[in-house]
């Protein structure tokens, strides 16, 4: 069994979700975490995870979401985490500069405000973070009784290396499966005990699948490429990454 930590569901981009959901099974899929990340995606996947039992949730405000954030819509958040049972998470939140660079200091202001709230509420993490590496890490070590995934990860071994010593499993994803892809190294160098897979779907779809929308179901391609890797079965990949995000998400 698989469980994809991290992907979008939406009827904008899926018109027929019990058909997602049913391919996913097909492959194993049992266990997916929609990531509700603007205000009105975070509606829906409340609706979603209410409607099917495989559906877990991590919700929290994007890093681009940052000028339509106010302190109301951090209330309104609190109460949709407590409110709703299936929400596992905070996420995706963090930092990125290679869109919104002239919005730092906002964003590391709503991305303090969100960690704030996951230390509050004992939740994880799901951490985006792009060309903003170290002050990133600097703003973790600012909670350090927080935990949580570095979702899409594609950063230099050194740096996995770091966000493990503070505690947090490795996002990989469809990347890994790319030729050129760094994150081979990456993978050879942590080892599986310290992954969890992700799709990040629609987006990022692996070979040899690349280039269309990308699904929950196709999970086991980046298993077998994780497998390879580490010259271990694609069994023992989907065990002991399944292990991680059940004990990280504190999944029932
Ligand atoms: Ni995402």
């Amino acid at each position: 069994m698989y469980i994809d930590t991290h992907c979008h569901l939406s009827k904008e981009d899926y018109n027929d979700i019990d058909l997602v959901i049913k391919e996913n099974k097909e492959n194993k899929v049992n266990r997916i975490i929609v990531s509700g990340c603007t205000k009105e995606n975070i509606i829906e996947a409340l609706e979603l995870a209410n409607k099917y039992e495989d559906i877990y949730l991590t919700i929290g405000y994007h890093p681009s979401e940052v000028n339509e954030i106010t302190d109301h819509d951090l209330e309104l958040l609190e109460e949709q985490i407590k409110a709703n049972s299936k929400v596992v998470g905070l996420g995706e939140i963090g930092l990125d500069y290679h869109y919104g660079k002239e919005d730092m200091e906002l964003q590391k202001e709503l991305f303090r405000k969100q960690m704030n709230l996951a230390e509050k509420l004992h939740l994880p993490v799901v951490i985006h973070s792009r060309d903003a590496t170290e002050d990133t890490i600097n703003i973790l070590k600012e909670f350090p009784n927080v935990i949580g995934d570095i979702h899409c990860f594609s950063g230099s071994v050194e740096t996995a290396k770091i966000y493990i010593s503070m505690g947090y499993k490795i996002g990989i994803g469809g990347v890994v499966t790319f030729k050129n892809s760094n994150l081979y190294k990456v993978v050879e160098e942590i080892g599986v005990e310290n992954i969890i897979l992700e799709t990040d779907a629609p987006y990022l779809a692996p070979v040899p699948v690349r280039g269309k929308q990308n699904s929950s179901k196709y999970i086991p391609y980046i298993a077998e490429k994780v497998a390879e890797i580490l010259n271990i079965s694609k069994e023992k990949v989907a065990e002991i990454t399944t292990n991680n995000a059940v004990s990280l998400f504190d999944l029932k």
